[in-house]
Parts: structure tokens; C-alpha cells; sequence
């Protein structure tokens, strides 16, 4: 249901169209009886929810391979069936975009960027710089992802920690109703002041990185420091490094003794203190010139959300029979994994896997 919601969101910011993918109804588990029936399986919100995951899953997969992919696929592209599903979705919106543009400049009208505006949003600009569908679609193809999943992988989690911190969500609903009451929709200086709602974010932010692996390439040679004594580490120029946020976000020597624990008051109370001596700890959203460009608009689209979500529920019930069994030496572990009641996957970004629930076990 979170996958629509941000898929419908970013559509209507990103591209001026809502695809309206809410209007399928409920979501069900994949091998649940109502998730099996074809009217369910072959509404077109679920069937490019399905091609658009599985081709990022098979596009990581070939990541794997580097530059050497191709010979990996020799025989058959991985990616191509489920890009054509993604391509037969999104182009005939760009169809309309690409005719909407010519119409206006055959009629010599002027373009305006007044907010809102087909003209202000992302493709609006887009066809307003090239013609080429390729080009086009690429780039629109790029952002949903950028914009659509990684709201959908936190607030997938936020709703998961709520499920399993009951204090957390009376607390964060306490200050909704304080500040927004319970019908009204929030204003950006609402959401401003909703200052534990930040914090339960960035925590699960924290936990749950959407983009849990990131990759640089060195420019020139380079010397890191050693970790905890050991000895430096050298990179060589031009050479891929993989570093991974989701690691890094529970190291203890980084965020206290209590790193792996759930509490959004560490973004509060004196912890702050490891974050403020050192912010490139936090790196949700990456930092420096290619930071992410819709931070802002995921703290309020993620806030919005949530205000909606608790001005309607009081408590949230994580349905334990629904989610992928895990496998007995995973629960015998002794670190966060083996407390873990979903199961945590990534491809380009992190999601819960409902992909083999209880029917099959
Ligand atoms: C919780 C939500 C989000 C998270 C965690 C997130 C995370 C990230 C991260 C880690 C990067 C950097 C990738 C790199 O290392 O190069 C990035 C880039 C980007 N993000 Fe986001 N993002 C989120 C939401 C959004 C939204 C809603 C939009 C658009 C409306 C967006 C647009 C972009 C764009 C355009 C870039 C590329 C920037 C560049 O390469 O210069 N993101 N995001």
C-alpha cells in the first residue's frame, strides 16, 4: 500500500499525472488467497509494482558482474521482460507530455513555471530541453525510482517500528494531535515543529538506510586511516569502493553502546552529541555535491504521511503470520537480525520481502 501511495505521489509531483495505483484497493501477500486471484495479480498498479521491483533486483544482480555483465547475459537479458512491462506503463504519460509540448509551441504559447503547472513539474522541463523518448524515459524512469522507493522503503519500516514500539507511536501521536488536531492536513510549519516526528524518522532512517550500499570511484591514489588500530587501507586510482551506510549507521564506536537499539530520542537528548562532533555518520541522504535533491521533500511527504496514518489508527498490529519465515539459524544469532520479525532485503533499496510467506512454509 506504501509502494502506491509514494508511487502516486511521485507521479503526480514528478511527472504532473497521478497514476492513481491507490484506487487498486487493498494489498494483499503474494500467496494469500485474495493476493492470487488474477483480477489482483493483473491490475496495473500490481503488475508494474512487480516489473519495476524485479528489475532492480536483476540489475543489481548484474552489478555484480561490473562491466563484464554482458558476457554474464550472453544468452538472455535479464532485465529486458520487465522493462518492457515498465516501458508499456510509462510511456504513454510521456506520450502525452512530448504531444502536450508541441501543441503549445505550434500554438506559440508562452511556458509558464507557475507552481503546480504541468510546465513546473520534472517533465515538464524535461521535454521541454529534448525530444528524444529514450532520453526521456530514462530520466523519468531514474527519478521515480530516486523519489518512489526510498520514501516507500522508510515509511515501510516507520510503520514496522511503530508496530513494534507501542510507546513511540503514542508519543508521536500525542504531538500530532497537539499540533495538527485530528482531521485537519498539516502545513510545512506544522511539520516543522513536529520535532519528535523528525527524530522518528531520522531513527528509522538510521536503522533502515533506503540506500543501503553506496560505491565511489577514486580520482587519485588515497590513504584511509586505519579503524581502531589498524593499519591505513590504500586506494589505488580509479578504483571502485563499496562502502556500506547500513553498516556504519549501527557501529557502536560511532552512535554509543546502544547503536542497535530502536530510540528516537538519541536525535534529542546528550547522544546527539556523537552526531553533531561528526555528521558524516548520518548519511541517509548522502552528503556533498551529489547529495540527494528531494531530502526536503521526503521529510514532508514521509511527515504527511504519518500525520494521516495517526490521526486515523491509535495502534498498528504487525501481522506476524504474513511476513517471510525466517530460518532457525537466523533467530539463533545474537545481534539486531535475530530480534527482527521481517525480512530485510535490498536491491538499489532496502524493502521488507513478502515474496514467500506462510502458505508456502
Ligand atoms: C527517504 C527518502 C530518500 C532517501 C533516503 C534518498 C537517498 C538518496 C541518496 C543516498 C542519494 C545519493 C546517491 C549517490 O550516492 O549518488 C540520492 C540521490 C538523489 N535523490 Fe534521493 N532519497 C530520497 C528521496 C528522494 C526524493 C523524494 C527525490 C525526488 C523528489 C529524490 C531525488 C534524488 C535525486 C535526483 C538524486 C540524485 C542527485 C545527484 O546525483 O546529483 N530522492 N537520494
Amino acid at each position: 500500500m506504501i509502494c502506491r501511495f509514494t508511487l502516486d505521489s511521485a507521479t503526480e509531483f514528478l511527472l504532473g499525472k497521478c497514476v492513481s495505483s491507490l484506487s487498486a484497493g487493498l494489498a494483499y501477500p503474494k500467496n494469500s488467497p485474495p493476493g492470487q486471484d488474477k483480477d489482483y495479480t493483473d491490475h496495473p498498479a500490481n503488475v508494474f509494482a512487480r516489473a519495476f521491483s524485479d528489475a532492480q533486483s536483476n540489475a543489481t544482480f548484474r552489478g555484480g558482474f561490473g562491466t563484464l555483465w554482458r558476457l554474464a547475459e550472453f544468452w538472455s537479458d535479464r532485465v529486458k521482460k520487465d522493462m518492457e512491462v515498465c516501458h508499456r506503463f510509462i510511456d504513454p504519460i510521456l506520450k502525452d507530455a512530448l504531444q502536450m509540448e508541441r501543441s503549445m509551441k505550434e500554438a506559440g504559447q508562452v511556458r509558464t513555471e507557475e507552481k503546480g503547472a504541468f510546465e513546473d513539474t520534472l517533465l515538464g522541463h524535461l521535454v521541454s530541453c529534448t525530444e528524444d523518448p529514450i532520453v526521456i524515459r530514462d530520466e523519468t524512469l531514474n527519478i521515480l525510482i530516486a523519489a518512489r522507493d526510498t520514501t516507500a522503503s522508510t515509511l515501510t519500516f516507520l510503520v514496522y517500528m511503530l508496530s513494534q514500539h507501542p510507546h513511540v507511536l503514542k508519543r508521536l501521536r500525542a504531538e500530532v494531535l497537539s499540533t495538527v488536531g485530528n482531521s485537519r492536513r498539516p502545513t510545512n510549519e506544522d511539520v516543522r515543529d513536529m520535532k519528535y516526528m523528525r527524530a522518528v524518522i531520522n531513527e528509522t532512517l538510521r536503522l533502515y538506510p533506503p540506500v543501503p550500499l553506496n560505491v565511489r570511484t577514486s580520482v587519485e591514489a588515497v590513504l584511509w586511516p586505519g579503524v581502531n588500530g589498524d593499519s591505513p587501507i590504500y586506494i589505488p586510482p580509479k578504483t571502485r569502493t563499496l562502502y556500506s551506510v547500513f553498516l556504519m549507521h549501527r557501529r557502536k564506536d560511532l552512535w554509543g553502546p546502544d547503536a542497535e537499539i530502536f530510540d528516537p530520542d538519541r536525535f534529542l537528548d546528550e547522544r546527539l552529541k556523537y552526531l553533531t562532533s561528526n555528521p558524516f555518520i548520518f548519511l541517509p541522504f548522502n552528503a556533498g555535491p551529489r547529495i540527494c535533491l528531494g531530502q526536503q521533500f521526503a521529510y514532508n511527504e514521509m511527515s504527511f504521511f504519518l500525520v494521516c496514518l495517526l490521526q486515523n489508527f491509535s495502534s498498528i498490529t504487525l501481522a506476524e503470520d504474513v511476513q517471510t519465515r525466517r530460518s532457525a539459524e537466523w533467530t539463533k544469532g545474537t545481534g539486531h537480525n535475530s530480534q527482527e520479525k521481517v525480512i530485510v532485503r535490498h536491491h538499489f533499496t532496502m524493502y521488507v520481502d513478502v515474496s514467500t510467506s506462510f502458505l508456502e512454509s
